[in-house]
């Protein structure tokens, strides 16, 4: 069997890939492995050749997250393990933003984005004029941007915080009030969680954005025991039909510490398959939804360019050090 890229399923390659088909064989038919591996394979040849290390999202589908990648993580975590790795080039499964950050804090290493569509609803929803207008109306008041934005917004910003600590990052400030950009939701989820006076920006994920509490409760009535859990940029009254509220590496860790008998994970359909992949004792609840920015990325496009060394992430230089800022002191902010 040939693929596109022109390599062939041997039983060399089914023999060297087989430990990694254990650990996915419970979400990849084997019938579609033959497919992935002779990628997989030399993807994982080639990291070595070019001194580099794939960083993926949770959102990525199981044979990339299971199968190429290094570092895994929620977008906290891809931007800390960022600032360790000595590799001469990062290729980041994910979306634009992420490379962006990854490139920020990596400033002299090769960071490669597989396919530069791969955007987000939300990074799209404001501008760095829309902050500057926010800071006229808004004077003294600071401003907290989510890491799902682009870097000319970082520049313009005061701090940056992911869902995995926007609350630590929101008091960090020691102000009255503060400006939370530009997930709607997950400022209005902190404002939940703090005394301090939230302002929000009205920007929504198109993934999160569709569940409702009405499904989550419909649900709960065809599935017995069902714990759910969701993702903060979920609406009001998902999350507060929802047992746990989290970013996805707590999501994670919730499934990995609780093990609960049947889940539904209320985010990217991607997540529960690489959770399941590792969680034989849990039953999955569908449905979810997909990120088509996420899916953008694909072992073909991961191995082109891996052998080209594009499409490389660059940033302005005077935009880059400012929006640098903003993520270094998000990564100052200690955990809860
Ligand atoms: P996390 O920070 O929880 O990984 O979320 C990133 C994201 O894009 C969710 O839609
Ligand atoms: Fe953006 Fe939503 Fe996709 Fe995450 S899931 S990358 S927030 S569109």
């Amino acid at each position: 069997m040939r693929d596109t890229t022109g390599l062939a399923y041997t039983p060399d390659i089914a023999a060297a890939t087989q430990p990694i088909y254990e650990r996915v064989k419970r979400v990849i038919p084997a019938v579609e492995w033959p497919f992935h591996a002779p990628l997989v394979h030399e993807i994982n040849r080639l990291k070595g050749e070019r001194n580099a290390v794939i960083l993926a999202h949770n959102y990525q589908t199981p044979e990339i997250f299971h199968g190429v990648a290094d570092i895994v993580g929620d977008s906290l975590a891809l931007a800390a393990r960022a600032t360790e790795t000595d590799a001469d080039v990062i290729v980041l499964a994910g979306v634009h933003f992420m490379a962006e950050t990854a490139k920020l804090l990596n400033p002299a290493k090769t960071v490669l984005i597989p396919d530069t569509g791969a955007g987000c609803s939300l990074a799209e929803s404001i501008t760095a004029a829309d902050v500057r207008l926010l800071r006229e109306r808004y004077p003294g008041v600071p401003v907290v941007a989510y890491v799902n934005t682009s870097a000319d917004v970082k520049a313009e910003v005061d701090i940056c915080c992911t869902s995995g600590n926007a609350v630590e990052v929101v008091e960090s400030l020691g102000a009255p009030r503060v400006i939370m950009l530009p997930d709607e939701y997950l400022a209005k989820y902190v404002a939940t969680q703090t005394s301090v006076e939230i302002i929000a920006w009205k920007g929504h994920c198109e993934v999160h954005e569709r569940f409702t509490g009405d499904e989550i409760r419909e649900f709960r009535g065809r599935f017995d025991e069902l714990i759910v859990i969701a993702h903060p940029e979920c609406p009001p009254d998902v999350l507060e039909a929802a047992d746990f509220v989290g970013s996805t590496a707590r999501m994670v860790d919730f499934v990995a510490d609780r093990r609960p008998p049947r889940v539904l994970m209320v985010t990217e359909c991607s997540m529960s398959d690489n959770v399941a992949a590792a969680s034989p004792e849990t039953e999955f609840v569908r449905p979810c939804n997909l990120c088509p920015h996420m899916k953008k990325i694909t072992l073909a496009n991961i191995l082109d360019s891996l052998r080209t060394l594009e499409p490389q992430v660059t940033i302005a230089p005077e935009v880059a050090d400012r929006a640098r800022r903003s993520v270094e002191r998000m990564l100052a902010v200690k955990p809860r």
